[in-house]
């Protein structure tokens, strides 16, 4: 770059731009500024008209302008005359209409500006086909507000600071009272004289800067400003072929057969390389919905939250428990250097014996839906893609890889789909896991209907599919039928078959190229659109108590006071001799395994090591959150001792002495294998039994995957359900257990009495060792569309604790209830009162109940969780879900209201209405 170091005369300097190419040739591939120092007055714009061309400034600024009100700016005219844009940015307007401000001239097309939105801080954002370049107009006016916008508005562009000191982050000054950032190399200020309409020189000034080597527009995917679409195209159409197969095949993130960690894996489930040529980044990716989990320790010095398990977060009924749940592993995630979070698991609850259950959000299609949405979005608000799964009916875990399930089409949609299908409408995962099992005889991750017909042709699924951990039996097979992406195949597969194999389909014709783009399209516009490019993850700390408050608010909205008789709960303050039994409440409270467990937080990893199995899936994890010491936080009056329960008659001894003895029972399930049975295991049951005979003031605390059997409930006043409550479950069970956190949880499965109430009472082959060998089918046609509560009420069964049910320290009342049908919504409206004296939150929920014959008895089409104080009143709106009033017809592949006259339930749980109204409807298709 040329360095002027006088002032040049406008003559000279125009002869030096004629006559010298190489001055042309040096502006053009930088970004040119000319600041003139005042406004131009009316009679100067012919002369400048004239000289400016041959500058080739792609902007020109003034600072200080004037415009009168009503009056047409000379720049204006001026901008005219030069085809540039005319922007007056910054304006002080007064009363009369005069405004101050400052005026930006571009020759590149404005593609994007602030708006009102940014009063005082404008940006354009300019580009000239190759490159593009935000401008901003001030930066003086809030420093930190500036960083802000500057991050969310410039994206991957180059960007210059006009006005602007230096000291902005990121931002280097370029000597003409502005700044630059990052993608420009150098920067050159020179004088230039212009001369006004009587020849008199107009004192200017020229910044130029010169494009980096790798600025956007030798990348031109790289601009954020473009379309998730477009960038991909521009992408795509500069790989080999040998890239694009590169993007569709991941590394076990944690090494072959205990080996060193791929090349740039940070260590985790998933790992496909970057393509540094391009730009590409890696694709980094954990497990899973309870936090971001560090399988072994693999990444020393990382550690997560906790969350609570799944089945917590949809007992809150609460979709911002869910999404704040979702923001926070995204975030960690984020923080860890993943970019793909393999959270976002629907699976619907159709047996409480299911040893995943811990991952999943309940029986209902709508509850489980909406929970999951809602985790999936909080999840995305991080620039993590997240990856819903398992698609689909992988709802037992028994011989998972084998097994097959039978269930036909319309039960499927009524049922495990419609929950996938509610979740991809609220939360737009960018990525799908397809499921181990086969379905109606054919594998998750190569069925066609389900991944081509249904996820994307019917649903309309941008993103891509990747293959579960083992999942994939062929190559052209699997990629035909809609799989994408295959998942560590080295390690779990019978071979790599989207390398070789998928290479020669492609090759020979079997699979066409246009099936190959499109399975590398899917990957980077999904990467593209979740800010992987743009927002790289970063190795940061953790916020650990953003992390803990977010987990110890879905413990208290999410567990479930089932049973509370003569208010034994909350402990009052004369209670003041407190036994504490069993479930190493001691040291803390027990979490799920397999792949989801999150064994290292920042209160170090398992507070109870050795419990078997301590090998896959295993280990048994108990997060160091004590509720014996939280309980003592939160009651220093009292004497709280803990007692072991090893020995049934010392613990009965124990809990005689005691005002109040709480059990705490536990369940271990896990990934991989289902459990034998719903009996807690380990003798529990005679221990509950044992002290709440020796003390009638027994409360139960269980941290189970599901419902158990409870033999003993009718001696025991108390009992909550707590699932298994994370890192912050001592603390949550403390405050629910002293009143200091009202109980707000519902629950979102049917509490059978027993396996005799289930669709599948016996199940050969459950759990470790069983007696009897598997049967790789599953008959779920039995219950059909027809899970839980459906069950129940199909065969008029009374469970222990319904659908829906779990109690409050105060109690709600409903009046008013009354419902309409706008266009294709029903829509209810109800008073809830607190007619109790302690503020709560209570769960209403609209139930339909079909018409005799129906083949599905009731169905929960809406809910809305409502806070009020003693007293307080309010009149609620519960918009019913179209697709829960409807029946899917294969056929037709549409969702259509059969007419007829339905009654409308408003209850607490599926199997009491408290207020009930009557409504005829027509027959609609639902869209
Ligand atoms: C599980 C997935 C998990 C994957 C990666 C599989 O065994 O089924 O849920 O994301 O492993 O760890």
């Amino acid at each position: 770059m040329k360095t002027f170091t006088q002032q040049l005369s406008l003559s000279a300097a125009i002869a030096v731009a004629l006559s010298a190419p190489a001055f042309a040739a040096d502006l053009a591939p930088g970004f040119s500024v000319l600041a003139l120092e005042k406004a131009p007055a009316r009679a100067d714009v012919a002369s400048l008209a004239s000289q400016l061309p041959g500058l080739q400034a792609d902007i020109v600024a003034v600072h200080e302008v004037q415009r009168a009100a009503g009056a047409i700016d000379p720049l204006q005219t001026l901008a005219d005359q030069l085809g540039y844009a005319y922007r007056f940015v910054q304006a002080d307007v007064d009363a009369q209409g005069n405004a101050r401000g400052q005026v930006v001239l571009s020759r590149l097309p404005v593609q994007a500006e602030s708006g009102p939105d940014h009063p005082g801080r404008s940006y354009l954002r300019v580009a000239d086909g190759r490159n593009v370049v935000a401008l901003y107009t001030d930066a003086d006016q809030d420093a930190n507000g500036m960083a802000a916008l500057l991050s969310a508005s410039r994206l991957g562009a180059p960007a210059v600071v006009l006005g602007g000191k230096a000291g902005i982050d990121g931002f280097t000054a370029t000597g003409l009272d502005s700044a630059a950032s990052a993608g420009f190399a150098d920067a050159d200020v020179q004088k230039v004289a212009l001369r006004d309409a009587d020849g008199k020189s107009l004192a200017a000034r020229l910044l130029v800067l010169d494009y980096a080597e790798a600025a956007g527009g030798a990348k031109p995917w790289m601009d954020a400003a473009l379309s998730a679409d477009e960038r991909t195209r521009l992408l795509l159409g500069e790989m080999t072929q040998d890239e694009k197969f590169q993007m569709l095949r991941s590394y076990f993130g944690l090494g072959k057969d205990g080996g060193p960690l791929p090349e740039g894996a940070v260590g985790s489930a998933g790992f496909v390389p970057g393509v540094e040529r391009l730009g590409i980044p890696a694709q980094q990716s954990a497990d899973a919905g309870v936090g971001v989990t560090n399988p072994g320790g693999i990444r020393p010095g990382d550690f997560a939250t906790a969350m609570p398990s799944g089945p917590s977060t949809a007992s809150s009924w609460n979709p911002e428990v869910a999404y704040t749940g979702g923001a926070t592993m995204g975030r960690e995630a984020w923080q860890q250097r993943f970019n793909i979070l393999l959270g976002g698991s629907v699976n619907l609850q159709r047996d409480p014996r299911n040893g995943r259950n811990f991952e999943y959000a309940g029986e209902d299609p709508l509850l489980a839906g909406v929970i999951v949405g809602e985790s999936i979005r909080g999840i995305q608000s991080q620039h993590v893609i997240s990856t819903m799964k398992h698609y689909a009916l992988n709802d037992m875990e028994t011989r998972r890889n084998f097994h097959s399930v039978q269930i036909g089409d319309q039960a499927m949609h009524e049922s495990d789909l419609l929950a996938f299908e509610i979740a991809i409408e609220l939360g737009k995962p960018g990525s799908a896991m397809c499921s181990y099992n086969k379905i109606n005889g054919i594998y998750g991750c190569e069925h066609p209907y389900l991944m081509n017909q249904v996820l994307k042709q019917e649903w309309k699924f941008p993103g891509f599919v990747m293959s579960d951990w083992g999942g994939v039996h062929s190559g052209s097979k699997a990629a035909l039928a809609g799989l994408d992406q295959q998942s560590a195949g080295e390690v779990f597969d019978a071979t790599t078959f989207f390398d070789a194999p998928l290479r020669m389909a492609v090759a020979g014709g079997v699979v066409p190229q246009a099936r190959l783009d499109d399975m590398v399209s899917r990957i980077l516009r999904t990467m593209f659109l979740h800010g992987n490019f743009d927002n790289p993850p970063q190795h940061l700390k953790i916020d650990v108590e953003a992390g803990f408050a977010a987990a110890q608010r879905t413990v208290e909205e999410g567990s479930v006071l089932l049973r509370n008789e003569g208010n034994l709960l909350p402990l009052a303050d004369s209670v003041k001799r407190i036994v504490i039994i069993g479930g190493h409440a001691d040291k803390g409270v027990i979490g799920g395994g397999g792949s989801s467990m999150v064994g290292i937080t920042a209160k170090g990893t398992n507070a109870v090591p050795g419990v078997l199995p301590t090998t896959w899936p295993g280990p048994v994890m108990f997060h160091p959150s004590s509720p014996l010491e939280a309980l003592r936080a939160e009651r220093p009056d009292a004497d709280i001792q803990y007692v072991d329960g090893r020995n049934t008659a010392a613990a009965a001894r124990a809990a005689a002495q005691a005002d109040v003895a709480i059990v705490f029972a536990t369940q271990w399930a896990a990934e991989s294998v289902d459990l034998p049975d719903m009996q807690l295991p380990d003798k529990q049951d005679g221990l509950i039994a044992a002290v709440a005979k020796a003390n009638p003031k027994t409360v139960v605390v269980l941290e189970t995957n599901g419902p158990v059997r409870t033999p003993w409930l009718q001696q025991v006043p108390a009992l909550m359900q707590a699932w298994y409550p994370g890192i912050r479950g001592g603390e949550g069970i403390a405050a629910l257990l002293t009143g200091k956190a009202n109980p707000s949880g519902r629950l979102p499965v049917t509490w059978v009495v027993d396996e005799s109430q289930l669709p599948r009472p016996q199940i050969p082959g459950l759990g470790f060792n069983p007696k009897q060998p598997p049967v790789d089918i599953f008959d779920f046609d039995i219950e059909g569309a027809n899970v839980g509560y459906k069950w129940a009420a199909a065969k008029g069964l009374v469970p222990t604790f319904a659908f829906g049910h779990g109690l409050s320290y105060t109690q709600f009342a409903y009046e008013n209830l009354s419902v309409s049908v706008e266009g294709q919504r029903l829509v209810a409206s109800v008073d809830v009162r607190n007619t109790g004296a302690r503020a709560g939150a209570d769960v209403a929920q609209l139930y339909l109940k079909l018409p005799q014959g129906h083949s599905t008895p009731i169905r929960l089409v809406g809910f809305d969780k409502v806070t009020l104080q003693p007293g307080e009143q309010r009149r609620i709106r519960i918009d019913a879900e179209p697709k829960t009033l409807a029946d899917f017809d294969p056929a037709t592949r549409q969702w259509t209201i059969a007419a007829g006259t339905y009654q409308v339930q408003l209850g607490r749980t599926a199997a009491e209405p408290l207020q009930v109204v009557d409504i005829t409807l027509q027959e609609t298709q639902v869209r």
